[in-house]
Parts: structure tokens; sequence; C-alpha cells
């Protein structure tokens, strides 16, 4: 659809402005994580040991009520979460990377 709409930019008056407004909205979601597929995946994947709200159910989990226990920068997160640690299992394979960090994003708004 956008290729289309780029080869003919006559084809009605507003097409530029309509191209600007799909590639905007396109990049904003390709860049900035998405918190809400971020809880998702978590109620999915991690609820059962972390808890519901990050209040953890399994002893030894971190609480991610408390910022302290997510002072490690993004990367090093996804880095644990794709690896495992200890007795949690690592989601490489499961989550992509992108998903991996639109869960870390959400976990960021549980402290
Ligand atoms: C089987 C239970 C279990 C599941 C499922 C689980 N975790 Fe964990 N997680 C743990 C435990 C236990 C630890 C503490 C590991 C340690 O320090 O040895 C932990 C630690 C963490 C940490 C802290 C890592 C660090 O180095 O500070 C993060 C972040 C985390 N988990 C995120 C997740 C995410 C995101 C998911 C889902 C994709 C998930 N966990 C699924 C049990 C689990």
């Amino acid at each position: 659809m956008i290729p289309k709409l780029a080869l003919r930019p006559g084809t009605f008056p507003r097409t530029g402005i309509l191209l600007a407004a799909v590639l905007a909205s396109c990049g904003g979601s390709a860049l900035a994580a998405d918190i809400n597929k971020g809880g998702t995946l978590y109620a999915t994947h991690c609820a059962a040991c972390h808890g519901a709200n990050g209040t953890p159910v399994m002893p030894g989990t971190p609480n991610f009520r408390r910022m302290e226990s997510l002072m490690k920068p993004d990367m090093q997160l996804l880095t644990v979460i794709r690896n495992g640690k200890g007795v949690m299992p690592g989601y490489f394979g499961v989550l992509r990377d992108r998903e991996i960090l639109d869960v870390v994003a959400y976990l960021r708004t549980l402290s």
C-alpha cells in the first residue's frame, strides 16, 4: 500500500499528507516499546513466577514493585531474559528481542 501511494503521488491530492501520516505512525511504533503488548506477554510467560503485578510468587524472585530490582539497563535485562538465570528459563527462541524489550518496558511500569 505504501509503495503504490509513493509511486503515484498525483493520484489524489492528499496523498503526501496521508503518506507522511502512515510513515509517522509506523516509525513511531517500530521504535518505541509497546507496554500493552509487554503486559500481555508478561501475563502469559512471566506472571506464574513473578506475580501478576510484579510481587514475587516464587521465592528468590526479584520484586519488580521495587525499582532496585530493575536497575540494570534494558540491554542487560534483555540478555538475562534471553539466556535465563538460575531457575528462570531462557526465552531465546520463545520471545523475539523486540517482545522482550516490550516486556522490560512493562516491568518498568510496575514499581
Ligand atoms: C520459572 C519461574 C520464572 C519465570 C517463568 C520467569 N522468571 Fe524471571 N526470574 C525468576 C527467578 C527465580 C529469578 C532470580 C534469578 C536469580 O537471581 O538467580 C528471576 C529473575 C528475573 C529478572 C532479574 C534478572 C537480573 O539479573 O536482575 C528479570 C528481569 C526477570 N526475571 C524477568 C522475567 C521475565 C520478563 C519473564 C517472562 C518472559 C520471566 N522473568 C519469567 C523466575 C522466573
